[in-house]
Order: C-alpha cells, then structure tokens, then sequence
C-alpha cells in the first residue's frame, strides 16, 4: 500500500459529500456513512442496497480493490430506512431486563441491514446515562452500569459469535467512549466531572463487557472528562482502551469531532494530530476530505504522526474488513433485501414492547381493561407513529406523523377490542362524556436527538398534554395514561389525577406491544431502568444516592399480584440483606449483580457484603469496592452509593473467571 492509500483507509466520509462520485476512488477513501438525514430516493430497502453496490464497485475499481465499510446509526432497527422494524430506544429495551431479546433484536437488525448491504453498525450507545436532562437519554439502557453491561448481548446479535461467521454479520459500535451520559446538568457533549475511580466504576464496565464479546468499533464521546476532550484523551483511548482492556478493533471519531478540538470550524492538522496520536484509527471527517488529506498527509511528512501510527490504524481497520468476509463478499447478498421490516421481526419488535412497558400506578386494578370497554383514547401520540418512534427514525431528529409504515397505539387498541366501534378517539379528548369505562391518555414527548432533546428548563408535560388531561378529567372517567417519552418525566402534580401510569417509553412501530399489556394478554414485567424523580430540581437522581424518588429503579407493578402481607417482620438499625444474581454466564465465567437493600429502621451510611468466592476469581468489579482474603470477598459500597435510607437498594455488579453458583451472602450496615 502507498502512503495514500493508508491515509484513504483511515478517512470516513458522508455519501452525500462525493463531488465528484469518482473521487472515492481517486483518494481511496475506505470508509464511507450515512449520517442521520441521509437517505436515497425513493426510500426503500432496494434503492439503499442499489446504493451501496454502486459506490463499494467504484471501490472495488482501485488498483488494489480494497472494499469500503458503510457504517450508519442504526440505533433501535435499521432506522434510516422507510419500511425497516422499529424496535423500541434502548431505555424501554433496558426496561425488559431481557439480554436474550436484546441479542435477538441486534440479529434482526443485522439481517435488516445486510439486506440493504450496510456493513457496520453505529450501535449500542453503551452509555449510562445519569441525568436524565441529557436529550440522549432514550440512547441509554439504563442508569446503572450493571444494566448496560448486560445489554452488551446486541454486540453479539450484530455479529454475530464471531465477525463475519455468516452474511448476515456486520460490524458493532460500542458508543460513546467514555462518560457521554455522565456529564454535569445532563449537557449533551459537555463534561465529566468525575474521579478516575469514579469514572471506571460508572461508565467504564460496558466497554469492558464488549470488548470481551468482540466488539469491532469504538466511537468516541464528543464529551471531556475533566476538561479534556475523549478525542484528545491518549490515557483513556491508547492506554485504558487499547492498552488494559485489549481492545484490537479499530477507534472511530464521532461526527467532525476532531473538527471541533480547537473550539472552531475547520480542520487543522494540529487537530488531527491530537486525535490520531490520542489513539484514532479512522476519522469521521465527514465532508471536507480533500482539506482533511492533506492535512494528514502534511502530518505524517512532517513526522508529526509517525508512520507506525498509520500502519497500526490501518492493520486495526483492514484486519476488520477481512473479518467481516468484505473482500469476499463486497456486495449486498439480496436475500436478505426482502427481509426489511419483515412480520418475523415486527413480532419480535412486538415481544420487546410488551416487555418493556413498565406499570408505575393501578389503581383499584383498572387495568387490565376488559376487551369490551367502552373506551375513549386522546393524545397526541395515541395515533403517531412518529411520536411512538422518537428520533432516529427516518431522519436524524426524527419527526411526528405517518414517518414509516407500522401500527400505532391506537390501531393496536382497536385491533385488540372485540368490537371496534367501542373506541373512539379523540386528539385532544374533545367530545368525552360520563360513559366512558375508561379513557386512555397517550401523551408525552415528542421526536429529538441528541443535544436538541436536552431539557434544563424543566420535563413537565407540554401545554397540549395538560389540557388534553383536563378535558378528560372533567368528564369524570377514570384516566389511564400512557407515557410515549424517551425518559421519565415529571409528572408528580399530575399523578393523582390518573388512576393508571404505563412508562411505554419509545416503542417504536409496533404499537400492538402496548395494547397487549393494557388488555392483558401479557402482564407487565418492565422495571425502570432509571430512577424516576419526584420533581426536575431533583436531577440528577440516581439509586443509591440517598435522594428520595417518585418511583425507585427497578420499580414496575404486574397484574394480580399479591402484595407480600409482612415483607419485612422485624426490622431491626442498621440491618441490611445482600441478594446474588447471576446476570449471564460462559464456559469459564459468568457477570453476577448483588443488590444491597437497607432492611433496618433507620438511614445506613454505608455497607459491606462478605461471600465465599468458592474458586472463582473476580476479574472486575463496579459500584463497590473490593478486598479479597482467604477465598471470601468482601466489597464495601463507593461514595455514590452507601447512603441508604430505610428499604432503598443499592447495587454493584463484577465479572468473575470460575463457576458460577448462589453463595449465601453476609450484609452489615453502618
Ligand atoms: C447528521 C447526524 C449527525 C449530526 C451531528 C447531522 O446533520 O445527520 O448524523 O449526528 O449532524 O451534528
Ligand atoms: C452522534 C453519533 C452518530 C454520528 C453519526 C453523531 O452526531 O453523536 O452517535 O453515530 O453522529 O451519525
């Protein structure tokens, strides 16, 4: 390879920036995206997969014929295409506790994409969002680092065991490294403000968990830790990612965030020296290529970056196209074109929205509505499949309406009820009267991404919302509202008037999901997976930090339950019980999660739990910290998380090499 082609490799560009479309050959260019708004005409799975043919055999024209990786946000469902399943954001997915339907869902995404030739996915946002003023909340599994670290199953439903085992397979993102949802007022792209040990505890055990499974890419977080930027961070990208978790994939830029170091528009090449140095294998330019080149090029002449940096980059990148069989097979295998939105994928979109509903509030057991109620559904997001979608879909932000083919939420009502013609609909509940069994109230969000989501200046419903709310609460029908939003809201003032709260976070096309749980053909098994606050001043809130919620994480009610008649007979100071939980397990080791709950009278400061290792060796370990002697392991909580106040819960999570089993746990309280 000359100089040229190595500098091609490491240089990502947008489709739509290639003027002319010959110069992806010209400058060897060995990456190219589609950013969130980018889309062909019309919109449907052929014309991407026409698309991508004819752009990887212009590639395939250059004297050495090396492919180009497509990567593109196919964030919940190959989103960028009209038509593709929608599966819900990752918040409701974290909600389903289910790694299994995770992993599912990420083979499905795979086959959605393979069927439009796309090699690589932007994907999973790995994030641990702690704020949920943060617009890119939604993107989190949850707020714990537990919870996106057992969501790291979508690596593997990517690409499968291992890269390039089957056509099918495409490359996983882990995103954004590292602290993206940790940083101070939930400012997206802000900063992390926190200690090393802090950092490594809450944002870094996703990372290590894809690594283990074999995650391909790396995108960075536009985001700084204390002050300096993951683009610029040669300790957390070479040292800590590359160096100590052994990461051998390649490191990707976000969108011209290496543009952005200095603080201004327009590349420099001291920009693109800090990045590549810092640990950067290919940058996501994405439009100006031809002032990027020659930028890297002056670099490397100069000595600036040095050619072993290059080859390193270009091995990292190269070694994953070879993996993913894209020498061998370079073009869309269009068995797969059909499979787009295909019904096997709806229904397991289906089965996630089911899973992912989270019951907060059943007064007097309204729900489940019986199938032939005389209902009465308003809001504006009971028939918008748009709103249900969130951003990410069919457009970077996102947009309500009729944006892509699925079924709404109240389609999925009518279509559950036995008679159609009990259900009427109102937007806005105009035209309610006494009659009514119920009235459901779907309301909430509506589409954003990234920072245009953030929301300093309160989470309240909006205007349109509240009055909706008011038309059906004078008419005296009990309300049962369903919440389409990619984060809890604050809804405290509200509460009371509702006799039933349904988190339905952002399913995404299949509306049906959510009728299934409102009739009752599944009973709800969703537990948050952030904690909800009592009132926005209380942001950030997070479990184990002492403040008091509206609803605590891991809340979620089910149907027909009995309450527990004496849960906790009697409590004595200072008491606290430890429950183990294996989360998952391989040949040779397992992820378990021990949850610490304060069973005492009065407020703990801090605790410690005590087991047998029984020949296991933990190989890492988060949210606690750990002591090992004789075979027994003692972890004693962090800063963060050993305030507890009467029956609140903390928990900390580790992997560990050796055989898994339930060890009878000790807990003491101080
Ligand atoms: C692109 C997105 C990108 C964003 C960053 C948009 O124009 O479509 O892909 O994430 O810009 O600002
Ligand atoms: C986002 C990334 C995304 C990229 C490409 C950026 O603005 O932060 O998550 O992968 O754009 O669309």
């Amino acid at each position: 390879m000359t100089l040229d082609d190595k500098l091609g490799q490491m240089t990502q560009i947008e489709k739509d920036s290639l003027v002319p479309r010959s110069d992806l050959a010209t400058h060897r260019i060995g990456s190219v995206l589609s950013g969130g708004d980018s889309t062909v005409s019309p919109n449907n799975a052929q014309t991407w997969a026409d698309t991508y043919d004819s752009l990887q055999r212009t590639a395939l024209g250059t004297p050495l014929g090396i492919p180009v990786i497509y990567g593109i946000d196919a964030v919940h469902g190959h989103n960028a295409v009209r038509g593709a399943t929608i599966f819900p954001h990752n918040i409701g997915l974290g909600a389903t506790r289910d790694p299994a339907l995770v992993q599912r869902i990420g083979r499905a995404v795979a086959e959605e994409m393979a069927g439009t030739g796309i090699d690589w996915d932007f994907a999973p946002c790995l994030c641990v969002a702690r704020d949920d003023r943060w617009g890119r909340t939604y993107e989190s599994f949850g707020e714990k680092p537990e919870l996106p670290t057992s969501m790291a199953t979508f690596v593997t439903g990517l690409q499968g065991p291992t890269l390039g085992a089957d056509p099918a397979s495409v490359l996983a993102t882990a995103k954004h490294y590292i602290g993206d949802g940790g940083t101070t007022g939930g400012v997206d792209q802000g900063n992390t403000q926190l200690t090393e040990a802090e950092l490594r505890a809450v944002h870094l055990p996703p990372f290590q968990e894809a690594v283990r499974r074999g995650v391909g890419s790396v995108m960075l977080s536009y985001s700084s830790w204390n002050g300096v930027r993951s683009h610029a961070h040669k300790y957390l990208v070479t040292d800590v990612l590359k160096g100590e978790l052994g990461f051998t994939g390649f490191v990707v830029s976000d969108w011209a965030a290496v543009d952005q170091l200095d603080g201004q528009s327009g590349f420099t090449g001291a920009e693109i020296t800090t990045a590549v140095n810092a640990g950067v294998d290919m940058v996501m330019v994405p439009y100006d290529y031809k002032k990027f080149l020659t930028l890297l090029r002056g670099e490397v002449s100069a000595g600036r970056i040095s050619q072993a940096r290059v080859d390193d980059a270009n091995r990292r990148i190269l070694t994953k196209k070879f993996q993913l069989g894209l020498f061998e097979r370079p073009l869309t295998d269009r068995s797969y074109t059909s499979g787009v939105g295909s019904a096997a994928h709806r229904a397991i979109a289906r089965e996630a929205v089911r899973e992912s509903q989270v019951l907060l509030k059943n007064d007097g057991g309204i729900l489940p509505l019986a199938k032939g109620a005389k209902l009465f559904v308003a809001g504006k997001s009971a028939d918008d499949i748009g709103n249900q979608s969130g951003g990410w879909t069919v457009g970077w932000q996102g947009r309500s309406g009729p944006v892509t083919e699925g079924t709404t939420i109240l389609q999925g009502i009518r279509a559950a009820v036995t008679d159609p013609a009990t259900v009427t609909h109102d937007r806005y509940g105009n035209g309610i009267d006494g009659s009514y069994t119920a009235a459901v109230a779907v309301v909430g969000e509506t589409p954003y991404a990234e920072g245009r989501g953030d929301r300093p200046n309160g989470m309240g419903l909006d205007q349109e919302d509240l009055s909706t709310l008011a038309r059906l609460k004078a008419s005296g029908v009990p309300v049962v509202v369903v919440l389409v939003s990619g984060r809890p809201l604050d809804i405290a003032a509200q509460l009371p008037d509702w006799k039933a709260l349904l988190a339905a976070w952002l399913p995404g096309t299949e509306g049906n999901g959510v009728s299934d749980v409102l009739f009752g053909d599944h009973a709800p098994t969703g537990k948050l997976p952030m904690t909800w606050m009592r009132s926005a001043s209380q942001q950030p809130i997070n479990d184990g930090d002492g403040k008091s919620p509206l609803f605590p994480y891991g809340h979620g009610l089910t149907y027909g339950a009995t309450p527990d008649p004496d849960p906790d007979p009697e409590p004595t100071p200072s008491a606290c019980t430890a429950q183990f939980r294996t989360i998952a397990s391989w040949s040779g080791g397992y992820q378990a999660e021990v949850t610490v709950k304060n069973t005492g009278t009065g407020p703990l400061t801090g605790w410690n739990v005590a087991w047998d290792l029984g020949g296991s060796t933990v190989s890492s370990l988060w949210n606690g910290s750990l002591t090992v002697s004789a075979g027994r392991a003692t972890v004693r909580n962090t800063a963060h998380n050993g305030a507890l106040s009467p029956g609140a819960t903390a928990a900390f999570g580790f992997t560990a090499n050796g055989p898994t089993g339930t060890p009878a746990t000790q807990c003491a309280g101080s």
